[in-house]
């Protein structure tokens, strides 16, 4: 069977890439299954930049075709941030989710409510280093100023589905397999990988 990389080091992105991908018949590999450590800096002008040198990193250092992907959280009231900055939002440095969390409602208590927002994912599939293949996904809603839920991970627990008055922590990775940003483009990405792996 053929392999594919999971290009990512961020284990809530594996977990949910696994169970998107799981009905593919394609093996799914992690950059831990094959002692693989690499850390790519995310120096791009956008998402699509950022998917790709990361998707071509990895292709490059294992062999494999990789799948990458780049996402974040865009607050409207913020102008779109963090975005691309999603994972560092944060002035000190060594801050976790939580404290990322926090931060974000901290800026956002002044602001006139709903915060609405998107989670954004573009993905890049690297076949080698001059054939990656793009897709992305979005998913709106609004952020709400108290964390609930447990499941998922980054901003999950202060973003709320508000056709379902359900925070993503609040969905089981199921549900949330169906709805997110990823999802969306993981579902994009499917002909793509039919084509890479079955012609
Ligand atoms: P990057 O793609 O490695 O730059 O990181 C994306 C960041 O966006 C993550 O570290 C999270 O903070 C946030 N993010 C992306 N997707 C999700 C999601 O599905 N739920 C919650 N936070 C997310």
């Amino acid at each position: 069977m053929n392999k594919l990389l999971i290009a990512t080091n961020n284990k809530g992105k594996v977990i949910e890439l696994q169970d998107l991908l799981k009905d593919m018949e394609i093996e799914l590999v992690t950059p831990a299954d094959i002692n693989l450590n690499l850390e790519v800096e995310e120096d791009g002008a956008d998402y699509k930049e950022n998917a790709t040198k990361k998707a071509i990193s990895f292709a490059q250092a294992s062999g494999l075709v990789s799948l990458a992907d780049d996402s974040g959280l865009e607050v409207d009231v913020l102008d779109g941030a963090p975005g691309l900055y999603s994972a560092r939002y944060h002035p000190k440095p060594g801050a976790n989710d939580a404290d990322r969390r926090a931060y974000m409602l901290e800026n956002l208590r002044d602001k006139p409510r709903p915060w609405t927002a998107h989670f954004h994912a573009t993905i890049a599939i690297a076949v080698t280093q001059g054939d990656v293949h793009i897709v992305e996904g979005n998913c709106y809603g609004e952020i709400v100023p108290e964390e609930r839920g447990t499941g998922g991970f980054g901003y999950d627990p202060i973003f709320l589905l508000p056709e379902l008055n359900k925070t993503m922590a609040e969905l089981e990775m199921e549900e949330k397999n169906r709805l997110s940003h990823r999802a969306k483009a993981v579902m994009n990405a499917v002909p793509m990988l039919r084509r890479i792996f079955y012609s």
